[in-house]
């Protein structure tokens, strides 16, 4: 996968992209990133990137013409046949990134991100330009930046090849609708901490069972919501309605 990366701030790129799994896929030629940096595309000797807000009010917003120019040129360099990118803007007042956002871009060739910042982007950059807007929650980062390396890593880790077991994927929170189930690793007891005694047991049907359990519980106590959209069998649902039920707080810790 291509991704193509628009911004004001390109250092703020410059150690992610060299670290971790972003630098695991990069070397394995599974994603190729490119940062661009939006005043490279302006005309002006001044390399101006933003200007005042029609109609008057607080802050700056990003011209358009650097930003289509940036696409155009990356767009003109394209080899001939190959899909069109999908151009995403990361901005506050976009659709709510979510695991199944990120599993539908990560099939895509070629995403180009702009990263907006100030009071926003001029409009027709997303109205002719972006096929689709994305933000990252319901708070205000002062760019996009950070909410661009979101997107990347979710949809990174989820490319073919990028991670080194494809089994840990299922089991992700959200994947399956649920939060993760509690994971341990040795020592046993750590100051006097113990390990569910399940998880030794080596009954590895009971500790799916166990880790299903603790799966819907923490669900249903941290982000109700979510349970909603679950497939469960009628045990579980029998399990949730015994939890719902429970006289005290205690049966939910
Ligand atoms: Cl994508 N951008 C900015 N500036 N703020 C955000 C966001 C994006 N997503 C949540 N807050």
């Amino acid at each position: 996968m291509r991704i193509d990366i628009l911004t004001l701030f390109p250092q703020i790129f410059e150690l992610p992209f060299r670290i971790g799994i972003f630098q695991r896929a990069i070397d394995n030629k599974l994603i190729d990133v490119n940062i661009h940096n939006i005043r490279d595309y302006t005309l002006d000797k001044h390399h101006i990137a933003d200007d005042y807000p029609y109609g008057g009010g607080a802050g700056m917003v990003l011209k358009p013409e650097p930003i289509f120019r940036a696409v155009d040129i990356i767009k003109k360099k394209m080899d001939a046949g190959e899909e069109a990118p999908f151009v995403i803007s990361l901005t506050p007042r976009g659709r709510l990134f979510s695991q199944a956002i990120a599993q539908e871009l990560s099939l895509k060739n070629h995403l180009i991100l702009i990263c907006g910042h100030y009071e926003g982007v001029d409009e027709r950059v997303h109205q002719y330009l972006a096929t689709d807007e994305i933000s990252i929650g319901d708070y205000v980062l002062s760019g996009g930046e950070p909410a661009a390396l979101v997107v990347v890593d979710a949809i990174t880790r989820l490319i073919p090849g990028v991670l080194g077991s494809p089994d840990s994927l299922a089991d992700d929170s959200h994947t399956n609708g649920l939060l993760e189930y509690p994971q341990y690793t040795r020592p046993a007891i750590f100051r006097e901490w113990q390990v569910p005694e399940i998880l030794l047991s080596g009954n590895h049907a009971n500790i799916a069972e166990w880790r299903r359990r603790q799966s819907i519980l923490r669900t249903l106590k941290r982000r109700p919501e979510l349970l909603e959209k679950v497939k469960l069998n009628s045990k579980e649902r029998r399990y949730i309605n015994r939890l719902l039920n429970a006289p005290s707080e205690e049966k939910l810790d």
